[in-house]
């Protein structure tokens, strides 16, 4: 089955052909980054303007790059919830229209679901169940027991921020712009992680939680505000931070592998790209007798905001 999948949910206008939920074809993504970087953040106003000029030109390059036409599609999945109203009408919007003109069933996907999917796309064997899937980004931050198609439990969620929006606003506090993640990755490679002892909330709780984090860098950064132009001194507050960020991420997990003897372990969502907390699981798995495999998205488009993962999840959960 052919699928031709929509994501506008925030800020990446996107449209893939993705085929049985795994071959990508195509998998356009047109980023707004460099209008959003101009106001530190995404204004909803904005994204769903640059999704309406967008949208047209991403969804034929898609069809062009895949090589078909739409005689080869079988149905069009789009991202039906959650992300910011006025982008996410543009998205469905399109898709209705669409699948009215050409006669095509409309598969509506959740996003966050398209993210635990994003593991699904591309080559080698296909994922067994059960998987354990931490799947974090800017808008969410979960611990997921997957025991089948379309069969999530909630194991652990965030009780406020995600772990993503902590680091898009540590990283806005550091005056090193938008998005946060990849900055503060990239300046805590030069960064000593210990060098501020910043805190891990409810290590003992099911739940997550990061907006204390981030305050208690917004307080260090006032008490240190002159150090703010010391090269090594932000290196190191980014250091520390992605420290505590990925310890808080890390051990939930952990915890959830000992006492669920689970087949695989994946990582999913925006926050998926930083290569530190990747090598922090697997350093953590080596340790586990008999541990699960060990997965995150087979390319880092598949990480942040795309339409393939959507293409997945619309396929897998129609089955
Ligand atoms: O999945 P996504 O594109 O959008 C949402 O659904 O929210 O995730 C975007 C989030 C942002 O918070 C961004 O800072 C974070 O993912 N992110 C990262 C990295 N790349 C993106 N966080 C940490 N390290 C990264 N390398
Ligand atoms: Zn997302």
């Amino acid at each position: 089955m052919r699928l031709l999948a929509i994501e506008t949910s925030c800020d990446e206008t996107s449209v893939a052909v993705v085929e049985d939920g795994r071959k990508v074809l195509s998998n356009v993504i047109a980023s707004q980054i460099a209008k959003h970087a101009q106001t530190g953040g995404v204004v909803p106003e904005v994204a769903a303007r640059e999704h309406i000029a967008a949208m047209m030109p991403v969804l034929k390059q898609a069809l062009d790059e895949a090589g078909v036409t739409w005689a080869e599609i079988d149905a069009i999945a789009v991202t039906k919830e959650p992300g910011l109203v006025g982008s996410l009408v543009v998205g469905r919007m399109t898709a209705a229209a669409l699948a009215f003109a050409m006669n095509k069933a409309l598969l509506e996907v959740n996003h966050v679901h398209g993210h635990m999917y994003a593991n699904w796309l591309g080559d080698g064997p296909e994922p067994e169940f059960p998987v354990l899937i931490l799947t974090v980004s800017g808008g969410h931050n979960e611990l997921v027991l997957m025991r089948g198609h379309g069969d999530f439990e909630i194991l652990a969620e965030t009780v406020d921020d995600s772990a993503g929006e902590a680091f898009d606003k540590v990283a806005r506090l550091l005056g090193l712009g938008y998005p946060g993640g990849p900055a503060i990755e990239e300046r805590a490679k030069s960064g000593n992680p210990k060098a501020v002892d910043f805190p891990v909330a409810l290590r003992k709780e099911k739940n997550f939680s990061f907006s204390g984090l981030k305050t208690s860098v917004f307080y260090y950064l006032k008490e240190n505000a002159a150090r703010l132009s010391e090269e090594t001194f932000v290196n190191d507050v980014a250091a520390s931070f992605q420290e505590a960020a990925v310890t808080a991420l890390v051990e939930k997990l952990l915890q959830a592998v000992r006492e669920l003897g689970v087949k695989e372990v994946h990582l999913s969502g925006g926050v998926s790209a930083n290569r530190f907390l990747r090598g922090r699981i697997e350093e953590e798995l080596s340790r586990v007798v008999n541990a699960p495999l060990f997965r995150f998205p087979q390319k880092m488009e598949y990480c942040t905001d795309n339409a393939a993962m959507i293409g997945a999840a619309g396929y897998f959960e129609s089955l």
